[in-house]
């Protein structure tokens, strides 16, 4: 099993961005994760394609893009041109979870489906033979800096016992008080965004995260 380190840039100041994905990849994360939001399937509204266009100029890390948008597939293609290697939808924004993961495999890239916090592994369990990853959101989306939800360590597991094969990503709450247990739990790939602010550096933040790793280390 490979572990995973995927900070968000959700919480940093995006005008420093140029600067600081970089640092991130230096200091050992795998994948950037770029949290799209739409003003309708969650409240805010963030970035589209453009940042990872923007972002591919300044680093040639794998970048992930987590749509919680209401028509993710109208983003698809915008985003694999501006050079996205994973794009993540919401299993509760489409009635056609199979035919999006498939569309997504035919553009080359890696395809993942998430749920939310109130939302059954069930709803995605026919799928997830066909997906690379299963994101299980650890908080409700739309806000960085929530507390990490108990409740979804059961999911996590439940996935983990069905597909030992399928990379498992959890968003949301994660810092260095909550890494042990979602590990535990099946996970190997770590969504982290407020955390990494707290500590001094960036590179002692990421440092802790990594520490926790079975592999000490992140692909
Ligand atoms: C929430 C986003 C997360 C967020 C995580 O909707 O999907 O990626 O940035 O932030 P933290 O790590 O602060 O919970
Ligand atoms: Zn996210």
């Amino acid at each position: 099993m490979t572990y995973s380190l995927a900070p968000s840039i959700l919480s940093f100041d995006l005008t420093s961005l140029s600067t600081v994905v970089p640092q991130m990849v230096e200091a050992g994360a795998g994948w950037i994760h770029l949290d799209v939001m739409d003003g309708q399937f969650v409240p805010p509204i963030t970035f589209g394609d453009a940042i990872a266009k923007s972002l591919r100029l300044h680093t040639d890390a794998p970048m992930e893009a987590h749509l919680m948008t209401l028509h993710p597939d109208a983003q698809f293609k915008a985003f694999v041109e501006a050079g996205v290697g994973r794009i993540i939808f919401h299993a509760e924004a489409t009635a056609h979870s199979h035919r999006l993961i498939q569309q997504l495999k035919g553009m080359g890239v890696q395809a993942g489906i998430a749920i939310n916090p109130a939302t059954p592994v069930s709803a995605i369990k026919p799928v997830l033979a066909d997906c690379d990853l299963a994101l299980v959101m650890t908080v409700n989306p739309g806000w960085g800096g929530q507390k990490f939800i108990e409740s979804t360590l059961d999911k996590i597991k439940e996935i983990r016992d069905s597909s030992p094969e399928i990379d498992i990503e959890v968003d949301g709450g994660i810092d260095p008080s909550t890494i042990g247990s979602v590990i535990e739990a099946g996970a190997n790939v770590f969504v982290v965004g407020s955390y990494l602010l707290k500590e001094p550096t960036l590179e002692k933040g990421v440092q802790k995260i990594l520490s926790a790793f079975p592999t000490g280390k992140s692909v």
